[in-house]
């Protein structure tokens, strides 16, 4: 995929031009919260509320736009839209920051406001580097799920089955363990619950703060066999990178790596996430044996076959 240098911004802006009138619809829809405003409205008040929403839609295009330009982030035209699209949306107003930028994804912070309350409510945006993905792993991920049905795909299809999975595992490990609430997806990009402090600051890894590590270890080995037990899912990826603390409990992101139980990798997987967080918490000191705790979450023995083959993943 091609990437549209800040300066190509304009061709964007043209292309989101053509999307006004759905824009406007979807934000009246939002904004004209009492009902009975929307029965009392004259001709001559509609026009004057149409230019009004034109202006408004103009000026939060305009601020979305710049403040990706401070940001200095690059962006695919779609994923421009796609973010865009989840500006007009019910839920943010604004991105207000990065939290995270890596390889393959970067993740916003951003602000919006409650069409119930009106109070102010913090998300986190992940969007995908499209061309930065490694669509062969990916894919090895994605094919033994047997959630997705993909056959031969083009590498869209690939990012949105990697999203949604992602989007899903969130909500599935949610019923049973710390994670961000996933609220929409939009192709390669996905909404969610901000994990913040009281005063909205994003929270920290694991890896970047001091907690009492006995117990945490103690917590994620329970909550390990609760996900594997009970939501029937596998992180894929746990480490020390992947827990916030929020309230000196853990929090587990970054869930497109996760499978289900039944996925020919889970036990692969399963093994080395384990392997991970006990060479964590054994360099803070706590004593760990990842044969027991590999027993505690499944309820049978390591075999040695089995390590053997996590060793090369
Ligand atoms: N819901 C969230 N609330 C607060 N912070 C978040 C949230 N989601 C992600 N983050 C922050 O963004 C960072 C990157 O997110 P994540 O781990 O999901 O992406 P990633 O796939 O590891 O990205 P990359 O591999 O490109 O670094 C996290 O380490 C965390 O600091
Ligand atoms: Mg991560």
């Amino acid at each position: 995929m091609k990437n549209v240098k800040n300066n190509d911004i304009n061709t964007v802006s043209d292309d989101l031009d053509k999307d006004i009138s759905w824009d406007m619809e979807n934000i009246k829809e939002y904004d004209l919260k009492n009902e009975n405003e929307k029965e009392h409205i004259t001709k001559k008040d509609q026009q004057r509320i149409d230019k009004e929403y034109q202006k408004k839609i103009v000026e939060r295009k305009k601020k979305f736009l710049e403040s990706l330009k401070t940001e200095n982030e690059v962006f695919d035209k779609r994923t421009l839209m796609n973010l865009y699209n989840l500006l007009v949306g019910k839920h943010v107003d604004e991105l207000s920051g990065i939290i995270n930028s890596g390889k393959e994804a970067v993740v916003f912070r951003a602000e919006g406001t409650d069409s119930e309350t009106g109070e102010l409510e913090e998300y986190a945006v992940k969007v995908y580097r499209v061309s930065n993905c490694d669509f062969k792993t990916m894919w090895k991920y994605i094919q033994g799920d047997p959630r997705f049905h993909l056959k031969r795909s083009s590498t869209r299809q690939i990012i949105n089955a990697w999203v949604e999975k992602e989007f899903r595992n969130l909500l599935r490990a949610g019923d049973y363990i710390n994670t961000p609430f996933a609220i929409l997806k939009r192709e390669n990009v996905l909404l969610m619950e901000l994990i913040c402090d009281e005063d909205g600051n994003p929270c920290p890894r694991l890896k970047d703060c001091k907690v009492d590590y006995e117990k945490f270890y103690a917590q994620i080995r329970d909550d390990i066999k609760t996900l594997y037990q009970d939501a029937k899912l596998v992180h894929g990826d746990l480490s020390e990178y992947n827990i916030l603390v929020q309230d000196e409990e853990p929090v587990y992101i970054d869930f497109s790596q996760g499978v289900i139980s039944q996925h020919p990798l889970s036990k692969t997987l399963l093994i080395r996430d384990i392997k991970n967080v006990c060479n964590f918490f054994k360099r803070k000191g706590v004593k760990t044996d990842y044969q027991e705790f590999y027993k505690h979450v499944t309820g049978s023995e390591l075999h040695l076959l089995d390590e053997e083959l996590a060793k090369n993943y």
